[in-house]
């Protein structure tokens, strides 16, 4: 069943409208409104499938209500319906964005003209599905080769540094050098290796949260934080998640999330000192972080653009937050630090 939303003053003009349709056996509900407030106020409730409009009409005209539907609800099929239309005229709309136009006294018209509407939206809305799971495979192919460079990190590289760790200090207790020199020379070197060791450690644990995997997000997070405190951050972290774990996707999605507000916080801010916040709100999950360093600009920020491969850390971001429905927010100002927000609706896709 479909929802028509109709523009027009005239109440016999929407019967005859309504009469066609009918005639034509397309089910629908045809939604009468002849001015500017009642007409946004329904684009504003939304579920509307079709769009019918009159050209004139008293207080309100027909490129007024296109550009406002153009505006509210771009996708949704725009028609006008009008009992005059020259020939400029219906140019002009084609090219403002109206989907088509049919004369009132050209009626016959009105059938083809919704079924071609309205298949070509269902194609639109095809394409863009598939897009969407496109780009969901893309990511999930991502994690996935993350993965595999995890475990062949730490099946390779990691045994490898560890166990040159461990024979070095084997050898160094049997041939003990004998001179202070050669002593500080050795654990230079040991240090040397220690560190191979532990930034291993931290590849492997960027490629893979595994405690993401194993405890969840609250978890993961306060890992982080840990880890922050022992570089001199000082982080105030709260979080209200409730024990309840949360769907893996979107898990996955706040973590990197806030992985990248976190990096770009060493990288960029300039300051020791944020804020983490999580919370299970009504029906959808919020994830900020802020910190109190010298911020940017955003608008220069746009502008300046970047290379391929620079600058993916927000784009990633978006991406992620908006695969699974939620808003993305970013707010800063010289000077002033940086916030970013995600906010997701929990509905349970896996
Ligand atoms: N917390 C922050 N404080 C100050 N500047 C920031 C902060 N976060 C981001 N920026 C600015 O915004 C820019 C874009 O950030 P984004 O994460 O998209 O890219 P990037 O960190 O430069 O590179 P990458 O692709 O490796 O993430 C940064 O180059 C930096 O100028
Ligand atoms: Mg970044």
């Amino acid at each position: 069943m479909l929802r028509i939303l109709i523009l027009e003053d005239s109440p016999l003009d929407a019967e005859l409208v309504g009469a066609r349709l009918s005639e034509g056996e397309i089910g629908c509900e045809l939604v009468r409104v002849q001015s500017r407030d009642a007409f946004a106020a329904a684009l504003e409730e939304g579920g509307v499938d079709l769009i019918l409009a009159d050209y004139v009409l008293p207080g309100f005209d027909g490129l007024s209500a296109l550009s406002l539907a153009k505006e509210l609800c771009p996708s949704v099929p725009f028609i006008f319906v009008s009992g005059t239309l020259g020939e400029e005229v219906a140019i002009e709309t084609l090219k403002s964005g109206a989907t088509d136009y049919v004369l009132k006294h050209r009626l016959e018209r009105l059938l083809p003209a919704v079924r071609r509407a309205m298949r070509e939206a269902e194609e639109r809305w095809e394409r863009e599905r598939a897009l969407q799971n496109l780009e969901k495979r893309l990511l999930g192919a991502k994690e996935e080769e993350r993965r595999r460079v995890a475990y062949e990190v730490h099946d390779g590289l990691a045994q490898v540094a560890l166990a040159a760790h461990q024979n070095l200090q084997a050898f160094a207790r049997r041939y003990a050098p004998e001179t202070e020199q050669g002593r500080r020379e050795l654990d230079r070197i040991l240090g040397q290796v220690r560190s191979t060791v532990s930034d291993t450690r931290r590849v492997i644990a960027n490629l893979r949260p595994t405690a993401l995997d194993d405890l969840g997000l609250a978890a993961a997070i306060a890992l982080e934080v840990e880890r922050l405190s022992e570089e001199g951050y000082h982080v105030a972290c709260e979080e209200h998640l409730g024990d309840e774990r949360l769907p893996r996707e979107m898990e996955l999605a706040l973590f990197r999330v806030a992985q990248e507000a976190l990096t770009n916080i060493r990288k960029h801010a300039d300051t020791k000192w944020l804020k983490i916040e999580l919370r299970r709100l009504d029906g959808e999950v919020y994830l900020a972080v802020r910190d109190f360093g010298h911020g940017f600009d955003p608008a220069a920020l746009e502008m300046l653009g970047g290379k391929p491969g620079e600058r993916i850390g927000f784009a990633g971001m978006r991406e992620r937050v908006g695969m699974l429905g939620g808003d993305l927010e970013i707010q800063s100002r010289a000077e002033a630090g940086t916030f970013v927000a995600a906010i997701i609706p929990l509905i349970r896709t896996a």
